[in-house]
This record gives structure tokens, sequence and C-alpha cells, in this order.
């Protein structure tokens, strides 16, 4: 007799929904088949039984500008299982000169006792260094397989440059270590802000004057080259523009291994909204782009771009009005975790993908890209129980009232959702239903060992 069977659902299996019985048992996925006996049977009927869906991109507890984003471990985690999310990945963030294990210590001992859900780090950081590639063979004994750099935030000192970059591909090349790339042309952008400075337009539509199209499409392109000269595996964070997927399809045919993540930021807002009295709100770096541009990244999603993340990074309304007219002051970022399930599963339910693309893209994609898999995001007998229960038929109109997230509104308030979650497990407890709302634990979350990523999503056979 298993612990629990989830019973009447469709659950996912193979790429679909197969009407049949789910059992749950020492936190493993035990069995999936028909007339499972179980202590404790759950009637799901009418609803979907997908893996627990990961967030690969947030920033919890995360300075920026004077201000530090909304979610710390707990609340952000606590949000994110409330929408079906079990796992997330979040960056280390270097300090001025910090080594690279420190900083990855510093940040897992923050997480370690408010993290409710699952959790890994991309180590991040700041300029190459000697010091830096020193201490790169140590990460896999960590359980950490990514290594996250900027090509732009020149002010902050964060920006790589060429020579730094080749350097650092060169490097995790050697160590099998995925890079992934925040691709802005930052040379540009601070040319770009300095005129703009200079002419007193500081203004929100600078956002997107100062961050234009093609200073993410040039730093793809230059960064692919890279990738294909040195052979290492390359994730570009937050693409924005169908242009920018476009030069990640061209270069991955080509033999370079890039892939790449959008935001559901990108697929659901646009730049319009900046023009409003209060777009400063939808402020994030690259910016949020025309509607034509946001319609055709939706193609790119599942083969070009494998992944949706969320750069879960929010700011509450104060904080975000002290920019006091300028751009050059606002802190930037969205909130997203909580929203993330759901709205790529809407874009299914919109006729905008397919099923097992939505359902792909934030469960095993994400797992498979960052050495998490078959552990995480599916739902095979052996792996852990992390369970989204997802109710198709539950439209849902958007409101910051009625999400967790820390954070006094939301960027898709008032936008109607097709379905919802309704009940999330962490390895087999139910850590949150929509009946009897939290039910976890703060700190019940563990640290993912990630190993070696699965080679396909960075190769041009997974592209047809
Ligand atoms: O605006 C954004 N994206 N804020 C978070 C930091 C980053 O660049 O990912
Ligand atoms: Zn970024
Ligand atoms: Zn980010």
């Amino acid at each position: 007799m298993y612990e629990k069977v989830l019973k009447n659902a469709a659950v996912y299996v193979d790429g679909q929904l197969v009407s049949t019985e789910l059992a749950i048992d020492s936190q493993k996925i035990a069995a999936i088949g028909n007339n499972l006996a179980g202590k404790e049977s759950i009637d799901l009927k009418g609803c979907w039984v997908l893996p627990g869906a990961i967030d690969a991109h947030t920033h919890f507890s995360l300075p920026f500008a004077q201000s530090i984003s909304a979610d710390d471990f707990f609340s952000g985690s606590l949000a994110g299982a409330a929408g079906g999310v079990t796992s997330f990945i979040d960056f280390t963030a270097q300090q001025g000169n910090e080594g690279v294990i420190d900083s990855l210590e510093r940040r897992i001992n923050q997480a370690k006792d408010l993290a409710a859900i699952d959790y890994s780090f991309h180590a991040c950081i700041g300029k190459y260094s000697e010091a830096v590639a020193e201490q790169l063979p140590q990460l896999y004994e960590h359980g950490i397989n990514s290594l996250k750099i900027f090509m732009a935030y020149g002010k902050t000192g964060l920006m790589q440059d060429d020579a730094g970059l080749l350097k650092i591909l060169t490097a995790c090349q050697k160590h099998k270590i995925t890079v992934l790339v925040h691709a802005e042309n930052g040379v540009i952008i601070d040319d770009l802000s300095a005129e703009a400075i200079k002419n007193g337009q500081t203004g929100i539509e600078q956002l997107s004057v100062t961050r234009p199209v093609h200073t993410e499409v040039e730093a793809i392109r230059r960064l692919a080259y890279f990738s294909r000269l040195t052979g290492c595996n390359v994730y570009v964070v937050h693409v924005s523009s169908s242009e920018g997927a476009l030069e990640i399809a061209k270069a991955r045919v080509e033999g370079a291994p890039i892939t790449g993540e959008t935001c559901p930021q990108y697929l659901y807002l646009d730049s319009n909204l900046l023009n409003g009295p209060k777009g400063h709100y939808y402020s994030c770096c690259p910016p949020i782009r025309c509607a034509a541009s946001k319609e055709r990244l939706w193609s790119h999603v599942s083969k070009v771009l494998p992944v949706i993340a969320t750069d879960h990074c929010p700011f509450i309304k104060k904080d975000k009005d002290t920019w006091n007219g300028s751009i050059f002051n606002l802190p930037m970022g969205l909130p997203g975790i909580e929203t993330l399930p759901s709205l790529v599963l809407n874009g299914h339910l919109q006729g905008k993908i397919s099923l097992k693309a939505a359902v792909d893209v934030i469960t095993c994609n994400p797992a498979k890209i960052y050495g998490m898999y078959p552990q995480k995001g599916t739902l095979l007998p052996g792996t852990d129980a992390d369970i989204m229960v997802f109710d198709p038929e539950k439209e849902t109109i958007i409101s910051s009232d009625m999400l967790n997230m820390a954070v006094d509104y939301s960027p898709y308030e008032g936008l109607n959702c097709k379905g919802w979650n309704i009940m999330t497990f962490l390895r087999g407890e139910i850590i949150y239903s929509a009946k009897s709302g939290w039910k976890g634990k703060k700190g019940g979350g563990v640290m993912i060992k990630r190993t070696a990523p699965y080679q396909g999503l960075f190769s041009s056979s997974d592209l047809s």
C-alpha cells in the first residue's frame, strides 16, 4: 500500500496527458498505473498532474540601486509553491573581490533556513580574474554546473569586456561549466545613456532608447561567435526580442552550443505599458519590447528557447518610486515566480504553444540543462515527487491581492488566465493547496546537487 495515490486526474507522461493514477512513497514517485492502493487517496478530478515547475532564474534579496528585491528566500519560495514551482535557481552575486566559493557559501547560508522549496545557485561573477579561473574546478564539487556573467551594467563594474568574455568561455569549456550571459552591448548602452543624460532626457521612454533591440542582437551575435570558437555551452538569460532569439537559432545551426530562455514579461507585456502613468513599474533590463516582437517571440519558445524562467526581481512601488523621474536611479526587475506556471500554461490554453512545449520549458528542459534531470522535472517512478496539480478550468483574473509575493502590484493585473495551480507537492508532501493554503515549512527546501548538462538542448538537432 502506497502512502498517497492521486486519482481521477490526467497525468503528464511522455509528453502527454494520460488518464491514470500516480502513487507516492518515501518522497518519491512510486508508480504510475491503474488501480493503485494508497493509505491516502486524493481525488483530483478534472485536474492535470504535472511535474513541479523549476524557476531557473530568480533574484531573492538582491541589492539594486539603493533598494533590495522584495522577496527573500522564504517569501519568494512560498509564493513559488503557491504557483506550482517546486525548485528555483538563484545567483551567488559576488561582492567585490569575494571568492567564487565564498560567495556561494554566503548565499547558501542565507537560503538554508528560509527556502521552502528545493534550490540551487548559479555562480555569478563580476570581472574575470585568475582567482576566479582557479576556483572554477571546485564548482562541480559543490553541485554547481553554471556560471553567470554580464555583457552590460558597466557602471556597477559587472560588465565583462571581450577579452574577459573569451577567457571565461575558454576556461568554462575546459571545466564543462555552462555560462549564463546577460547579453546586451553595455558599451553602446553606456554611450546612449551618457547622451540621454547630457540632453536631460531621463524619463521612462529612455529605457527603450538607451537599450534598443540591436544592443541585444549584437551582444548575442558576438557571444555566439565566442561560443562556437571555444565550444563552451552558453545560455542567454532573459532574451527579450524575437530578433535576439533568431541570432541564437542561426548560431546553433552553425554549430555554436548556445541556447537560452525568455521570460513571461517579454511574452505578455509590451512597451506601450512604459508610456502609461506608472510606466516605471514595468521597468526591467532588457526592457519589454514592442507588441509585434512580443507576438513573434512565442514562435521561438521551446525549440530555440527551451526554457521560460522569470528573472524574478520584484521591487515594491515605494522602491520603484525612488527613481524620481530618472531611469538611471530605477531598481530594475519584475515579480514573476508565482505566476510562472499559470502564464506559461495559459499560453498553451490560448493556442500559442503546444502542451508539451508549455510543460517542458518549465520542467524537464531547465532540469536537463542545469543537471537536475531526472531527479527533478519529470514524473517517472524513482524521481522526486515534486508535483503541480493544475486545474485548466480555474479561470483566474490576476491581481496582486491574490498573490503571495512580497510586492504590492502585479505587472499582469487584470489579465485573465485560463487555468491555475491548485495543489503543490514537494518530495511527496503537500506544501500548498488552494483549499488550505500554505502547509510547507520555512527552511524545508534542500539544496540540489547538480551534475553535467544534457547536451541535446545546446545542439541544432533539437531545433527542427
Ligand atoms: O531588470 C532585471 N532583469 N533585473 C534583475 C537583474 C538582471 O539583469 O537579471
Ligand atoms: Zn540580467
Ligand atoms: Zn536576472
